[in-house]
């Protein structure tokens, strides 16, 4: 018996997690094990009515989960960045998942835009690290004549400007990257043993070129790291060359580990060459603690309740989940019931078909039922 957690969380989060917990529990069905879910009300809706984002009590409700299916989270009503850094952010920080797994994988009958590729090209993971960076929240927004211990900013504005730096008129914001030597290694590691698993080529990405104190310090680790693993052959990428690289030639890649906000951007890129959002999923790993499986799109809220979103997404992210708590056997079933649901055309309208959210999601239970 697994204990899983699950937040729907907004928009079309709540319906897309009910699809992956009935396919989670076919797989449960056909390979032995049974699921017990309990539901956390989580969300917009919530913190609109009480002001609660994620209490204290709830983290320590959550503590006691290996895993969490996560929906999506972000409302119009709401700022942007409150839900997100008090909700999702939250999550990842507290339980310390400093791994956001990615697979970049162009399953079968699914159409890449990059002309001339199939799904042989298109298979690799991305290992973004995620819980350092420019997402550890240091920074602010000050007029000039404040916090006078800035002067580094306060002179570049002045001379750069030729502006009297002692003028109110003006308003400056920073914000830092945070990187570790601790945090580079173990993300690192974790990338070149997926690596040793796989075809055994890993590349770094960087910008080290220009911010050379944060990815300075990166690269270092991973070159030391790198001594660890003879077998694995390595590389260094910059960011803005890798995105190139990922439209010319993503045969190349066979694991990717990069900083958290590179492994952002080139995630929502890696999304689009395996055919779209609503096929992208993501894992949010501390290996000895509380992880969290989620799509990496967002809430959709225009789409909430009209059963039109794609649900592949957070199935496959239910699959990362399953493999993540040792049930390999069921998650790659889960991954071949998605491949097959695909190529009967059982697919919402973003991919061509006409099925609802609902009825996408009960063919795949159904195929891992019956063992397709
Ligand atoms: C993602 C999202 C989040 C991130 C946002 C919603 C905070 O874009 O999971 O990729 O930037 O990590
Ligand atoms: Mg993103």
């Amino acid at each position: 018996m697994y204990k899983i957690a699950s937040i729907g969380g907004d928009g079309i989060g709540p319906e897309i997690v009910a699809e992956g917990k009935k396919v989670l529990e076919a797989a449960g069905e056909q390979f032995g094990f049974d699921i017990q879910w309990t539901d956390f009300d989580i969300g917009a809706d919530r913190y609109i009515h009480s002001g609660k984002l994620i209490t204290e009590d709830e983290l320590n409700e959550l503590s006691k989960f290996r895993a969490i299916y996560f929906g999506a989270i972000g409302d119009e009503r709401v700022k942007p960045g409150i839900l997100e850094k008090g909700i999702l952010l939250a999550l990842r920080f507290h339980f310390d998942m400093y791994i956001n797994l990615r697979p970049i994988r162009l399953l079968k009958g699914i159409e890449t835009p990059l002309a001339n590729k199939t799904s042989d090209d298109i298979d690799f993971i991305v290992v973004r690290e995620n819980t350092e960076d420019f997402y550890v929240g240091i920074g602010s927004r000050f007029r000039k004549h404040e916090k006078k211990e800035l002067n580094v900013i306060r002179e570049m504005y002045s001379v750069r400007f030729g502006l009297d730096v002692e003028s109110d008129a003006e308003e400056i914001a920073y914000q830092i990257g945070v990187v570790t030597r601790e945090g580079s290694r173990r993300v690192q590691t974790y990338a070149f043993d997926r690596a040793e698993g796989r075809k055994k080529k890993l590349t770094s990405v960087d910008k080290a070129n220009v911010l050379s104190d944060v990815y300075g310090l990166w690269r270092d680790v991973f070159t030391e790291t790198a001594k660890k693993y003879p077998g694995v052959t390595t590389e260094f990428t910059f960011v803005d060359a890798i995105t190139m690289w990922f439209v010319k030639n993503p045969e190349w890649f066979d694991v990717v580990v990069t900083p958290n906000m590179f492994g952002d951007i080139i995630t929502d890129l890696g999304a689009m060459i395996q055919g779209g959002l609503g096929l992208a999923p993501g894992g949010n790993i501390n290996p000895k603690g509380t992880s969290m499986f989620e799509p990496i799109h967002g809430s959709a809220p225009k789409y909430r309740n009209m059963q039109v979103a794609n649900p592949i997404a957070t199935i496959w992210a239910g699959s990362l989940l399953l493999d993540h708590i040792g049930e390999h056997e069921a998650a790659a079933a889960v991954v071949s019931a998605i491949e097959r649901s695909i190529q009967d055309g059982i697919v919402t309208k973003d991919l061509g078909g006409t099925a609802r959210t609902m009825d996408a999601g009960s063919y795949i239970a159904e195929l891992v039922k019956k063992g397709t």
